[in-house]
């Protein structure tokens, strides 16, 4: 087979990229590992930045988006009892969305389908061959079978766990990681949300989030050990402690019920530089990973896939390649911030196991700047709805 443009891993990253090139007439394959069943049964975030809104309208897929979201214009902070709201409309005067990722996902294969666009699921070995030359050229198996497509390019989109960076020669790459002492356990419940808008709650018995999906679907995290399972928790135990964490009035209300998924996430920060070579691009979770507290995940996959879009269409339609030789540098510059207010939001809101009394002040002291300082809550609106790209 031949393509411009070859994408490894049919998520929202890859599928996003291909719809819009194919809007602009450039043509791509997308090579996804998995069933689509099993892409849309995985359970991610759902508060999406104006940037990825706006992507999603150019691919032409916000139809359903702008149906069933959420516009939040805010969000609150919890510590113990005390809380406090951080007002994204007042302060910066943007808004953010809530829509769930797999419902992101869901909507891409709908119109990649409507557009007979190219996936090969349940493909297997893949390997990136002659990235660094111009004849590039990807090989794999589907129930056995060799195949190879010549390309163009490639779009590495195939996650943490992708083939895509581990082409890069470890001469080249230089990679940075934190890996957090706590994960999430994160359960989805169809039970009408505790509040109109996300309350990240801060107690002495460590971080949860209330999170949702639509009036009666709604996600709740606890901070918890890493050597957890998932079914060392009941329901029940699970609200006992979440109750806990978040302010009383909060508690009180809280409507519970059996929970349709549990999980634990582990949270880490990762980053990869750099985020192209020769012909091959890196984007999405294949190049950086964020912990969930900053909501940055697919948020910051999307500016990757801006940046590569733009660069791509300016190359085919332009002639124009100097987007895509700038593609690595922009998009870490991006990548970069959103990993620090990740790391932020996930250093001011934990409790950590070695933890000093002091390190507890600064948490204590930093809540408090932040409930009474109009410029520390602009920093945190701006930061939170996306920096501009
Ligand atoms: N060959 C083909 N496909 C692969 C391979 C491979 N070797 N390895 C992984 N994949 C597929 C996976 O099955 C998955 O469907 O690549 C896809 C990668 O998708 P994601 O992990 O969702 O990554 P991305 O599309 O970049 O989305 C980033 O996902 O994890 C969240 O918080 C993250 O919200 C962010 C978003
Ligand atoms: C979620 O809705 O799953 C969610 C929201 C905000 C976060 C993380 C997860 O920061």
């Amino acid at each position: 087979m031949r393509t411009q443009v070859c994408i490894i891993g049919g998520g929202p990253s890859g599928l996003l990229l291909s719809q819009l090139l194919q809007r602009k007439g450039i043509d791509t394959v997308v090579l996804e590992r998995k069933t689509k069943d099993y892409v849309l049964s995985r359970i991610r975030a759902g508060i999406l930045e104006t940037g990825m809104v706006d992507l999603m309208r150019e691919a032409g897929v916000a139809e359903r988006l702008d149906k069933e979201c959420f516009v939040h214009d805010g969000t609150v902070i919890s510590y113990g009892d005390e809380h406090f709201g951080i007002n994204f409309k007042d302060l910066v005067d943007r808004t953010v969305v809530v829509y769930g990722q797999t419902e992101v996902t869901r909507d891409l294969y709908a119109a990649r389908e409507a557009m007979d666009g190219k996936i090969v699921y349940n493909v297997d070995g893949v390997v990136i061959h002659g990235a660094d030359s111009d004849a590039p050229y990807v090989t794999y198996t589907v129930d056995g079978t060799e195949h190879r497509i010549d390309c163009e390019f490639v779009a590495g989109c195939d996650g943490f766990h992708g083939v895509s960076r581990q082409t890069i020669p470890l001469t080249v790459r230089r990679e940075y990681e934190k890996l957090y002492p706590f994960g999430w356990l994160g359960i989805l419940s169809e039970t009408p949300p505790v509040h109109e808008e996300l309350i990240y709650a801060s107690s002495e018995r460590g971080f949860a989030l209330c999170s949702m999906r639509n009036e009666n679907l709604s996600r709740y995290y606890i901070q918890c050990s890493l050597s957890d399972h998932p079914g060392d928790w009941t329901d029940a135990a699970f609200w006992e402690e979440l109750k806990r964490r978040i302010p009383t009035e909060a508690a009180e209300k809280l409507v519970t019920g059996p929970s349709i998924e549990k999980s634990i996430a582990p949270l880490r920060s990762f980053v990869t530089e750099p985020m192209r070579w020769g012909r091959l691009f890196l984007c999405g979770d294949a190049a950086h990973i964020v912990p969930p507290t900053g909501a940055k995940g697919l948020n910051t996959a999307a500016s990757d896939i801006h940046y590569l879009y733009h660069g791509m269409v300016a190359h085919y339609l332009d002639g124009d390649s100097e987007g895509l030789d700038r593609y690595s540098e922009k998009a870490l510059a991006r990548v970069w911030k959103a990993e620090r207010f990740s790391w932020w939001m996930t250093s001011l809101l934990h409790r950590f196991p070695d933890q000093s009394e002091f390190d507890l002040k600064m948490q204590q002291a930093e809540i408090a700047f932040l409930r009474t300082n109009h410029a520390a809550q602009v920093a945190m609106a701006e930061n939170y709805v996306g920096l501009p790209y």
